[in-house]
């Protein structure tokens, strides 16, 4: 079967001292395609499941299976991790070439395309992240933000089916946050790569189509942004805020008004309420 499958999925952690359940029976299926966020605070177990998705953790119990293949199966994994990439929280531990250009170009290479085919990645890929000035820079000397953008682009050029990216805005300042959010949606959209996006940050996650909200472990919340986001108060005992679009809805319903589901930005909602 195509697709992410999660089948009562568990992961535990033992060190010497200590004992952690990082996720507890975890079921969800991400079908190709679709644009997922995943949300939840600090320790939610969302990098946990991020590692879990190419194999790089193994579950303690449960399968995760990759277009029908399970993580656990050795043999598997190249394939797994050729079809499933992802780009992680710090650039620093995921950059090793001294050029932007040879960077991005690595994956491609060692999938054994030819040269003509890794130029075109490459340069799509540095485009999409808006580096292509940088392309002969060091990436050692950008900075946080521009290493992100090329952690990202390097992960891109491998046109991987289903892109998962923890929290890969931080180090972004807002423009090149939302720049970088709109490429992502497009690429969804334009080129039908399954997006997984992980943050902490519910604004980050306004362009998933479905959201998995992560509380201590656990799947605590799932729907479409509307669903999840319109039920503050469940959010908010967990101590999550909706995005300000969201909050100001509920203020407007609260006031009277009757606000019907289809905008998706404040100057569309605004633009509905004047009409009125
Ligand atoms: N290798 C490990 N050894 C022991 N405990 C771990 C390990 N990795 C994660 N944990 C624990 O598992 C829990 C979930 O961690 P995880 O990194 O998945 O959370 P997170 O949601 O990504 O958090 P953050 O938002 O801070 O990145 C935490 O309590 C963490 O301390
Ligand atoms: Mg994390």
């Amino acid at each position: 079967m195509d697709g992410i499958q999660l089948i009562d999925v568990s992961k535990e952690f033992k060190t010497a001292d200590s004992y952690k359940v990082a996720l507890s029976s975890i079921n969800f299926t991400i079908h190709e395609g679709e644009y997922i966020g995943i949300l939840g605070l600090n320790q939610s177990g969302k990098s946990t499941l991020a590692r879990l998705l190419n194999g790089l953790l193994k579950p303690t119990r449960g399968r995760v299976l990759i277009n029908g293949m399970d993580t656990d199966s050795p043999q598997q994994l190249k394939e797994i991790r050729q079809l499933l990439g992802i780009v992680f929280p710090n650039p620093d531990n995921q950059l090793i070439c001294p050029i932007v250009e040879e960077e991005i170009a690595f994956g491609p290479e060692n999938l054994g395309l030819s040269p003509s085919e890794v130029h075109k990645r490459v340069s799509w890929a540095l485009e999409i992240v808006g580096m292509q000035e940088m392309r002969n820079h060091a990436p050692h000397l950008l900075s946080g933000g521009q290493k992100q953008k090329v952690a990202l682009a390097s992960v891109l050029a491998m046109e991987p089916s289903y892109l998962v990216l923890d929290e890969p805005t931080s180090m972004l300042d807002p423009l090149s946050r939302r720049e970088v959010l709109e490429h992502l949606r497009m690429i969804n959209q334009e080129n039908h790569m399954t997006i997984i996006l992980i943050s902490h940050n519910p604004e980050d996650l306004m362009d998933a189509k479905r959201l998995i909200v992560l509380n201590e472990g656990s799947i605590y919340m799932q729907g479409t942004p509307k669903e999840v986001y319109g039920d503050m108060g469940k959010l908010g005992a967990v101590g999550l805020n909706p995005p300000g679009l969201y909050q100001l809805i509920q203020q407007l319903e609260e006031e009277g008004y009757r606000i019907d589901d289809n905008f998706e930005t404040i100057p569309q909602l605004v633009e509905k309420i004047c009409q009125k």
